[in-house]
């Protein structure tokens, strides 16, 4: 059975789609109940290219979480990501309608409809309205203007936008795994919500994850999306180096990699050396495990010329106090941090999904951060919305009161 305070993140991946259950407490803290994930096959650096498999996949993903939790799954929080994204900001501005100048949440639903209005070429389709602050009569910096009185109500927003085909397809493929979706998620917007600091997130800071086709960039300050970039380029660039340099099959350069890859020469010992099979024959040969750090760095060093490009172009350079928080499964690779830190001259750490309980166990490593950020996502939209209807029922009440009153006055 579905259950109301059950929420479910698809993190459709280059390499791996991961489908996360987990049930938010009474106190709204989220508890991880289930979890599903199978290699993905049908993407290429974050786009769907083979929706069938794209599918199949899904369903693997979402039986198993459906198994572990206990949980029938009908729906879900599904990250979105590509190079096709990009983001821009918008302003809107309405005129107040409530009763006696009261903004009502219609205003709010207008104004955000009003930031929507931008010219946008017929193939590119908007995911994201995000609000980052109202002013209401001139005043800004305000969070929910519900219940505010004013006569001129705007928003300052960052809109995401996305292209058409890659949404579609992407819808395609969840409904043929037989979900509905709940909403669209910007992946970085989600991984952010899995790895920062709410400090983090007020004071400025950049997200970047590097999965295995793509690195996908966030800048989050003041609590909000400011600038959001995907780069079609990932950790599956470093394997397929491996592989040529190294002569040897990707998925031996895959293996070796993850045990024994190294980005930076120095933190490597002159006399250590690993066995590497050769394609196609039977034989090993040593390996000087330096040489992998020489095959590694310069991939990675081209990984953050990209970011760094990015980040400039957000114009947030010497913004962000809170430095870069490095995630998704590439950023597991030995002394990425340290080159990373050189690369940007910024600070930087490695960001874990935090914050939840239950089995957050088993989703304790960087390469679930979209999965997990698209449940902590959805925990929000639950919140916002329960608190929508409690204000309803909390009118609804009012209203029957003052009825009441008047039925015993007369
Ligand atoms: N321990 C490790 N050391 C080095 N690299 C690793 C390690 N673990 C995973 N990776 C790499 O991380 C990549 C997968 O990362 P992730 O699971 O975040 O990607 P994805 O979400 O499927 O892809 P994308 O986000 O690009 O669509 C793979 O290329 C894998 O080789
Ligand atoms: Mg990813």
């Amino acid at each position: 059975m579905p259950k109301d305070n059950v929420v479910v993140g698809l993190d459709i991946g280059t390499t791996k789609v991961v489908a996360v259950v987990a049930e938010v407490t009474l106190q709204g803290r989220l508890n991880i109940i289930g979890l599903g994930e199978t290699p993905s096959g049908g993407l290429r650096k974050g786009i769907i290219v083979d929706i069938e498999n794209t599918a199949r996949a899904i369903e693997k993903a979402v039986e198993q979480a459906e198994r572990m939790s206990g949980c029938r799954i009908s729906s879900a929080f599904v990250g979105l990501t590509g190079p096709h994204i990009g983001s821009i900001n918008n302003r809107g501005v309405v005129a107040v309608t409530g009763e006696d100048g009261e903004v009502g949440p219609e205003d709010v639903e207008r104004v955000l409809q009003a930031a929507r209005v931008i010219p946008l070429p017929a193939d590119r389709r908007i995911i994201h309205v995000l609000p980052r602050q109202y002013i209401v009569d001139g005043y800004d910096g305000i969070m929910d203007p519900i219940g505010m009185s004013g006569s001129r109500l705007e928003v300052e927003t960052q809109i995401v936008t996305a292209a058409g085909a890659a949404v579609q397809n992407t819808l395609k493929s969840v409904q043929r795994a037989g979900l509905a979706i709940e909403e669209l998620v910007l992946n970085p917007l989600a991984s952010a919500e899995a790895v920062l600091q709410q400090a983090e997130k007020e004071l400025g800071t950049v997200v970047v994850d590097i999965g295995g086709g793509t690195t996908e960039i966030a800048v989050i300050s003041q609590g909000c999306l400011w600038f959001a970039a995907v780069l079609p380029i990932g950790s599956e660039h470093i394997t397929s180096d491996l592989a040529v340099g190294l002569r040897t099959p990707l998925t031996q350069a895959e293996a070796i990699k993850k045990e024994h890859g190294c980005v930076l020469a120095e933190l490597v010992a002159e006399n250590e050396f690993i066995e590497v099979p050769a394609v196609g024959g039977k034989e090993k040969k040593q390996v000087p495990k330096k040489m992998l750090a020489a095959i590694i760095e310069p991939r990675v060093e081209e990984i953050f010329t990209f970011v760094r490009r990015e980040i400039n172009g957000s114009h947030f350079q010497g913004l962000l106090p809170g430095g870069v928080v490095l995630t998704g499964g590439g950023a597991l690779l030995e002394g990425i941090t340290q080159l990373a830190g050189e690369a940007l001259a910024m600070p930087v750490r490695l960001g874990w999904p935090e914050n939840s309980g239950g089995l957050a166990d088993m989703v304790a490593s960087p390469a679930y951060a979209t999965a997990v950020g698209l449940v902590n996502y959805g925990a929000g939209r639950l919140a916002h919305t329960q608190a929508a209807a409690s204000r309803e029922a909390i009118w609804e009440n009012f209203w029957a009161k003052i009825k009441n009153w008047w039925r015993e006055l007369f």
